[in-house]
């Protein structure tokens, strides 16, 4: 077995301890060290993975030779200057959603790791469960045909954040998941959101964002966190199948229907006269055995392979910066009360140039 990487996780709050737990599990993985502004806090996840050392220094993180990554857990603002001081630190980094709390940020982070021959991972953690696993397998298998539409529900009582608005804080999972299952990725033209703030914390609460997709369908996806009911639903409709993935229901979380309507266009007589025949195919509906595994336990072990191999990871980030794109669109949309708005590309040549 390959010797073990060390890897400190930065940000001890609500997401900063499942890092931890699962490094502390990982054959790859030795954890050295947990950092945060709030040594008690750092010091609970420790003695809840059954001890690490602790600091409020991050500093001191990065002085450390031996520490091979950083794992960072703090909130989206920060990600920018602690990712690029490990960076410079020399250290591979696995950063969570979103990659930075803007697109120029971003894509200095990407262009740094770049430059300084560093992993830099996105931790868009849907990527790694059983249930978005077997959505890219049927998708790039053909199995829903071309793909129609994506309707993605994401609601419940959440936290309001106090640096990022509900398209920022919620719909990145929505768009890193659209970005891997989809065959074309995540490559919108454009974006139209609306937004609201009705209980006037400052920023939108509840978001809805649309975009069309490549060969005429639409995507569209509803961020919430002001709904008493919690729904995590994504619909993805093809011209062969339809996938409905509930991920709140642990028995059937991944629905495939064999229905759907077959178009056929014939002409009326004159040259630019057309009637769709439309039939309706109604088959069986199968639910994909699936395994049990934790996310986190693939995110951890994905960041070990790619630094081992010298590659990008599965979730890079670039694609890190594709979801970026997306939620800027979103926000120029909201400030032009929902006209669709462009969405950046050229990724490459701009973080050369950065
Ligand atoms: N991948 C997922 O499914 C998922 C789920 C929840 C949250 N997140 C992401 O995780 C990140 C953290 O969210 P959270 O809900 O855990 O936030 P949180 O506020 O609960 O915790 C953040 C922690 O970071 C610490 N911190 C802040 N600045 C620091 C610094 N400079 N150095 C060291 N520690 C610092 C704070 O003291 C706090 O303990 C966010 O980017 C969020 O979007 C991801």
């Amino acid at each position: 077995m390959a010797a073990q990487l060390e890897v400190a996780v930065v940000g001890a709050g609500y997401w900063g301890p499942n890092l931890a737990r699962n490094f502390r599990a990982s054959e790859d993985w030795k954890l050295a060290a947990i950092c945060d502004l709030d040594l008690e806090r750092a010091q609970r996840v420790a003695d809840g993975v059954g001890g690490a050392p602790v600091t409020r220094d991050l500093g001191e993180i990065l002085d450390d030779p031996a520490i091979d990554a950083v794992a960072i857990a703090t909130p989206a603002r920060t990600h920018h200057p602690i990712v690029l001081a490990a960076l410079e630190s020399g250290k591979h980094v696995i950063v969570e959603k979103p990659l930075a709390d803007t697109r120029a940020r971003g894509i200095e982070m990407v262009d740094r790791a770049r430059r300084n021959g560093l992993v830099l991972m996105a931790d868009h953690t849907y990527c790694y469960t059983p249930a978005v696993l077997k959505i890219k397998e049927l998708v790039q298998e053909g199995a829903l045909g071309e793909i129609l539409f994506v309707d993605s529900v994401r609601i419940n009582l959440g936290l309001i954040q106090p640096d990022v608005d509900v398209f920022w804080d919620l719909a990145p999972h929505d768009l890193s998941i659209m970005d891997f299952v989809l065959p074309e990725g995540l490559d919108a033209a454009s974006v139209s959101a609306h937004g609201s703030d009705p209980l006037h914390t400052g920023r939108a609460c509840i978001g809805y964002l649309a975009m069309p997709l490549t060969g005429g369908g639409i995507a569209h996806v509803h961020v919430n966190w002001l709904s008493p009911t919690k729904i995590r639903q994504m619909v993805i409709g093809g011209t062969k199948r339809t996938l409905v993935w509930d991920d709140l229901n642990p028995q059937q979380r991944l629905s495939v229907y064999d229905r759907g309507v077959d178009l056929a266009l014939h002409s009326k007589g004159t040259a630019d006269s057309h009637a769709a025949n439309v039939s309706y195919r109604l088959g069986d509906t199968w639910a994909p055995a699936l395994p049990e595994r934790e996310a986190l336990a693939g995110v951890a072990g994905e960041f070990a392979a790619a630094i081992r191999e010298r590659r990008s990871p599965r979730t890079s980030g670039e694609s890190g910066l594709r979801v970026l794109a997306v939620l800027e669109a979103a926000q120029a949309s909201l400030r032009n009360h929902g006209s669709p708005q462009p969405v950046e590309s050229g990724v490459v040549a701009e973080a050369v140039t950065a």
